[in-house]
């Protein structure tokens, strides 16, 4: 097998928490040899684990692509932050290079549109960082689907359950807590669960979506009182508030994605000095803690889709009903049931269930161990290296991915404008 070579741009914490140790682990089939990364600690960090000679570091992106036009490059793993995707993803195709992009893959319909369509005039793999398709979970979901066992789908009901902790991290306090600089939540969150459900009903057209939502709680009108504008031990609610940087501290949960290397050694003076040591209630952040959201496919079949900050658990949960039966799914549970109407010995006949636990399965059979995104990451990764090492085909294109974005973007504007968006004619806008 061909060992690959990739160029990095954007050493974050994507790439230090997701990425960097697969190729670490996995360095005899894949060698990363230049990366781009304005942040000298990180430049200078991921450099030196991945032995990239200097000549090939560079602080921005333009210069590697310079740099790299001599060298034989199998791919560029794009992992900058949400709007720096664009120009370097059109600039390498440009120059013929497959691409890892991460999602989401652009802010605006028509840059998803530009860059899907350069890749298809190209005929370059644009790998959009979509993991939940990799994930066993969803896929054993789509085998039971694509069994035919509970007839044709009729409705999906599928919950994105946040977290609360995990929304004050990322999206109160962090990188995606505001539109000017990020994406509303529908997409940096959820372009994930709009595209997974869009590879489940087999990427049936959306024909109808409508989008209910707001930013509710975190705002300055709801800060308890005597709570300060930084998270500090003086604060009065320090002890009892939920979401008081004592979290990080404490138990170490997303305390690693608080500073610039994963590494914990500055996390205090990070939370002192840093956006994550903000009091969640007096924050920049604009986007909504809860939406609802509800689409129809051209064959009628209607999903209802809610995304919520204010639950215990970090997961994903799913129903699924069919003609015939049911499927329920709980990702965190790692439990996918399937019933089948007519076949249990209850006062209806309904209920004879199999119960599958998938990603537990695979992890006893997986190579690499279980990764990030319940094992979707490291597939990802392998997709990738399969669709640039001569091995395989990408598990999906571009014009694929861009399906779901163009659903967000709609929901969207159809929260924002009270109205029900119908999707050939948002398509046609662009
Ligand atoms: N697929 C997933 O499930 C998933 C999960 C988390 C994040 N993401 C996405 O991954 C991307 C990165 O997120 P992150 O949390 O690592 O953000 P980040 O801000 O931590 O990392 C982005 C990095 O890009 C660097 N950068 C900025 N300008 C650059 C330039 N000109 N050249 C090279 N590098 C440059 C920044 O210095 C930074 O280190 C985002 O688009 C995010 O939405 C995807």
């Amino acid at each position: 097998m061909k060992k690959v070579q990739y160029a990095l741009i954007g050493a974050g914490t994507r790439w230090t928490m997701s990425y960097s140790g697969w190729f670490e682990e996995n360095n005899h089939l894949a060698d990363i040899i230049a990366i781009a990364e304005p942040i000298k600690e990180k430049r200078e960090y991921h450099a030196k684990k991945h032995n990239i000679p200097s000549e090939a570091v560079f602080e921005s992106w333009e210069p590697m692509l310079e740099y790299l036009k001599n060298k034989d490059v199998d791919g560029v793993m794009i992992c900058t932050s949400d709007h720096d995707h664009y120009k370097p993803a059109m600039a390498c195709l440009e120059q013929n290079y497959h691409l890892l992009l991460e999602k989401p893959i652009a802010p605006t319909p028509q840059e998803c549109i530009d860059i899907a369509k350069l890749a298809k005039e190209k005929d370059r793999v644009v790998l959009v960082a979509h993991v939940l398709r990799y994930t066993p979970f969803f896929n054993k979901i789509k085998s039971l689907i694509d069994t035919g066992e509970i007839g044709k789908i009729q409705a999906i009901q599928h919950t994105e359950n946040i977290g609360s902790f995990h929304m004050a991290h990322s999206f109160v306090r962090g990188t995606w807590n505001n539109t000017k600089k990020s994406n509303p939540i529908i997409m940096s969150k959820s372009c994930h669960d709009l595209d997974i459900l869009m590879y489940l009903t087999g990427s049936i057209n959306c024909t109808k979506v409508a989008g209910f939502g707001s930013l509710k709680h975190f705002t300055k009108e709801n800060a308890p009182a005597g709570a300060q504008e930084r998270c500090t031990k003086k604060c009065s609610v320090y002890e009892t508030c939920p979401y008081s940087i004592k979290t990080y501290l404490t138990t170490g949960g997303f305390a690693k994605s608080v500073t610039a290397t994963g590494e914990l050694d500055t996390l205090e003076k990070d939370l002192q000095e840093g956006p994550h040591g903000r009091c969640v209630y007096y924050c920049d952040n604009n986007v909504c803690d809860s939406m609802s959201s509800i689409l129809e496919l051209e064959d009628g079949v209607n999903i209802t889709f809610s995304l919520s900050a204010f639950t215990d658990k970090i997961n994903r949960t799913i129903n699924i009903m069919g003609s015939h039966g049911q499927i329920r799914a709980n990702m965190t549970d790692d439990v996918v049931e399937l019933s089948k109407f007519g076949e249990g010995d209850g006062p209806y006949r309904n209920g004879a269930s199999v119960l599958s636990h998938p990603s537990a399965e695979a992890v006893s059979n997986s190579k690499h161990g279980y990764a990030g995104h319940g094992g979707g990451d490291s597939r990802f990764l392998e997709d990738f290296l399969q669709a640039t090492n001569g091995q395989g085909k990408a598990l999906t294109t571009a014009t694929e991915s861009i399906q779901s974005h163009l659903i967000a973007f709609a929901l969207e504007e159809s929260r924002l404008t009270e109205k029900i968006i119908k999707m050939d004619e948002y398509k046609k806008r662009f």
